[in-house]
């Protein structure tokens, strides 16, 4: 199966991609400059792709960990179904633990281990249902992404300038992406409008991949720096912020990629509406409060180093938070593929998710 991106964004390569009980990801540390597939050859291979980034965004990590979880059961088809099934919980709690933000890791695989039937089959036909799950967590990825753009279309008008940080796009789903959903949309009406995209440090994913995936897809973009966002919002440029999310906690506090939380209070510096889209699969109800998610904390290296070249002090001391919370307060609206969740969202989340 592969993503076969539709509509403006089918010039971008498919971000996943399960052949012939095989797992090919598209490997996105190495965009915009190369288009390198990478063919994953064990369970240990696909975890690190996902904790390197190679895999990255919440939709995306959680399909790549359901076909991951295929990949790491193959060896133990031959084995008798109760073995197969304490290595499933196995493979799986080792695939959880490659990044902890994003509640997609989790949710796919605790999906992956209970559509297995509880009475007694054989261990290739555990298997065989397992691909089949993988496959239906994949079509469904895709089919809400388009639920979220046309949803979020109609927060888009002629002529207006939206932000969007980090990379919530095409490339951090199998599908149109979640912040880009609705930008693709309006571009397939053909609205004219401008996006303007955080590069997004220390890794760049909004300079590396959604100024590159829109730029592709004739969608207009402009790339700026993180600092510039103020700039554009003070010049009357920007009149609308939206972004994606690793975690949407019960009370609509909201996880995503470091900087996120200062573009939130900038906007409402600004009195600019700011959104977050995203799929139901990543609300997390069981999750009371933005404090109880937990945070990734990434390598110095990426914070003292561009590439190769150190550009700071050998051994400095280095924070380097991969995420931070927005509170649900500068929330103006959650779009999902089952519409707008406006606050109060403790009560509007409970409602349509619980
Ligand atoms: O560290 P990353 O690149 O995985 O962070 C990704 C984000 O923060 C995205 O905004 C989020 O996962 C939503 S993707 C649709």
């Amino acid at each position: 199966m592969t993503d076969g991106k539709p509509g403006v964004a089918k010039l971008l390569p498919a971000t996943i991609e399960w052949r012939d009980d095989a797992l090919y990801l598209l490997d996105q540390t190495r965009l915009p400059a190369a288009i390198i597939i990478e063919k994953q050859l064990s369970v240990e291979q696909v975890w690190a792709s996902i904790k390197a980034l190679k895999v990255r965004g919440a939709p995306a990590i959680g399909v790549a960990a359901a076909y991951g979880l295929c990949l790491a059961m193959q060896p133990f088809c031959d084995l008798p179904a109760t073995n197969f099934l304490q290595q499933l919980a196995l493979q799986a709690q080792y695939l959880d633990s490659a990044r902890p933000t994003a509640v997609n890791l989790g949710w796919a695989l605790r999906r992956m281990q209970q559509c297995l039937p509880t009475s007694s089959s054989s261990s290739a036909k555990l298997y065989t249902l397992l691909v089949a799950e993988a496959h239906k967590i994949h079509v469904q990825d895709r089919q809400i992404c388009q639920a979220i753009g046309d949803v979020g279309v109609t927060l888009i008008t002629d002529g207006m300038g939206i932000l969007t940080h980090c990379n919530a796009g095409a490339l951090a789903t199998t599908g149109l992406g979640t912040a880009t959903a609705p930008l693709y949309v309006a571009h397939q009406q053909g609205l004219q409008f401008s996006v303007y995209a955080d590069e997004t440090r220390p890794l760049l994913q909004g300079a590396r991949l959604t100024s590159w995936e829109l730029h592709q897809s004739g969608v207009n973009v402009t790339l700026i720096t993180d600092n510039t966002a103020a700039r554009m919002m003070d010049e009357g440029r920007i009149d609308l912020v939206m972004v994606g999310t690793d975690r949407v906690a019960a009370n609509g506090d909201v996880a995503n990629k470091i900087g996120t939380l200062g573009v939130a209070i900038l906007a409402r510096y600004f009195a600019l509406p700011f959104y977050v889209a995203c799929p139901s699969t990543t609300i997390d109800l069981a999750t009371a409060c933005g404090n109880d998610i937990p945070i990734e904390e990434r390598a110095a290296s990426e914070v003292t180093h561009f590439g190769q070249q150190a550009t700071a002090a050998k051994s400095i001391r280095v924070r380097n938070p991969a995420f931070d919370i927005t509170p649900a307060a500068l929330v103006t609206g959650i779009i999902t593929e089952r519409g707008i969740v406006h606050p109060p969202f403790d009560r509007a989340l409970q409602q349509l998710f619980g």
